[in-house]
């Protein structure tokens, strides 16, 4: 493009390319030259910068990783706080764990989860509507639902889903070997197996509303990130512009969950309450009438609700999943430990009567504990639980 208004000015991308070099320097100087307030007395991991000038902010988009890494072994390992420079969200205060409970208790007036989510997303630009994730309903019903005991009905289902979709992907001939994009494939039993869970086998199976998800969730945090270049007077400029694909997308998804949606809508008006579906699309609806919110009760906010829940969901499932399959088949684990998960898994599945129930699944501890070891080494965030 530089080269085609080099050869042939043209008005229009050349102001396009001023306005884009402009915020760039901006956002450079913004974050190189800027002030923020810091707790006084906290060590700033920032090794070369001198005064005002805090060039670690920059070094930190190649660097952070390893910033974090030599923070823990100089400071944490202490029980000491320090602070992280970041590029994107100014420098971060990283606590030693010995103050992990004293932050979880504090109430959200005081240090918020929310404000975390709202600027990871930058939530007001990229779902256009505050109140997708203000409401406080997916928190509530994660929480509420999907948590044991209340997850534990949804198993049989969710079981049966991935074992379904591992047929599909990894084959049933376990007598020879063939190639399987680990993380690919991990993707799409997760993403069959959660949908499963929102809103049964129709939408589950649905490979463009599946592929949607999936772009929605690669492309939510990029676009977010480039918002946050922009200064905050310019931000409902541009974001109508920077979110077009998102809202592409999720225009994409209605096709597919509308006619699901309408349908469990109409369910509940002729049904008897046993013969309704246990998922969360039924919790979707129950809540909305409960609070008696039409807004809620749109099918195009719940289709909006079922894809925010898809993002948290599938990239946490996926990374923790695929992580531990291979931390437990690398050679860090013997075949005796192995051979021990193995045997639970047996043992549990045979005693539910070979199928895998809630209770089944409770019972597999060592399973469990291998899983949150291998969460405990490779966490889904450097940053670990963040609060504003
Ligand atoms: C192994 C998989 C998962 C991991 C490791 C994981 C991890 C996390 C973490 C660390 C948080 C932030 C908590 C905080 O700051 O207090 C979070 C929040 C959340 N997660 Fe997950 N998650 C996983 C799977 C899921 C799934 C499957 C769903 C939904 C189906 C989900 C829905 C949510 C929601 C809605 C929130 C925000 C809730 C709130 O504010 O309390 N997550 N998750």
């Amino acid at each position: 493009m530089l080269a085609q208004i080099i050869e042939k000015p043209n008005f229009r991308d050349a102001f396009l390319v001023a306005i884009l070099l402009t915020t760039l320097v901006y956002a450079v100087g913004r974050r190189v030259f800027a002030q923020t307030s810091l707790p006084p007395g906290v060590a700033r991991f920032d090794r070369t910068d001198a005064g005002w000038i805090s060039f670690a902010s920059l070094r930190s988009i190649t660097d952070f990783k390893i910033s974090m890494k030599q923070g823990h072994e100089k400071y944490s390992k202490l029980d000491k706080p320090f602070i992280c420079p970041h590029f994107l969200d100014g420098p971060l205060v990283i606590l030693p764990p010995s103050a992990l409970s004293d932050v979880l208790r504090q109430p959200e007036q005081t240090l918020s989860a929310q404000k975390v989510q709202d600027a990871m997303t930058e939530t007001e630009y990229t779902t256009g509507d505050l109140r997708f994730e203000h409401a406080g309903i997916h928190q509530g019903l994660v929480r509420q639902r999907l948590t044991a005991p209340g997850v534990v009905s949804l198993v049989p289902a969710m079981a049966d889903e991935i074992r379904l979709a591992l047929a599909e992907d990894w084959g049933e001939d376990s007598s020879s070997w063939h190639d399987v994009n680990l993380l690919e494939s991990v993707m799409r039993v997760v993403a069959r197996t959660t949908n499963r869970m929102i809103a049964g086998e129709a939408l589950c199976r649905d490979a463009h509303f599946l592929d949607i998800c999936r772009r929605y969730t690669e492309i939510l945090l990029g676009i977010a990130a480039l918002i946050k270049l922009f200064p905050l007077w310019t931000r409902h400029l541009v974001a109508p512009l920077l979110t077009y694909p998102i809202r592409r997308l999720v225009r994409g998804a209605y096709k597919s969950t509308k006619p699901v949606i309408l349908a469990r809508l109409a369910l509940n008006e002729q049904t008897k309450s046993d013969d309704i579906p246990n998922d969360y699309l039924q919790w979707l609806i129950d809540e909305a009438k409960r609070r008696n919110d039409p807004w809620e009760l749109r099918p195009e906010t719940m289709s909006r609700r079922i894809v925010l829940l898809n993002f948290v969901a599938i990239h946490s499932s996926t990374m923790t999943a695929t992580n531990a399959l291979l931390d437990l088949l690398s050679d860090r684990t013997s075949k005796a430990e192995l051979d021990s998960l193995q045997q639970e898994c047996a043992r549990e599945y045979a005693n539910a009567g070979e199928c895998w129930t809630g209770d089944a699944v409770q019972r597999l501890v060592k399973l469990d504990s291998a899983v949150k070891e291998s969460l405990r080494l490779r966490p889904l965030s450097m940053r670990g639980v963040e609060r504003l």
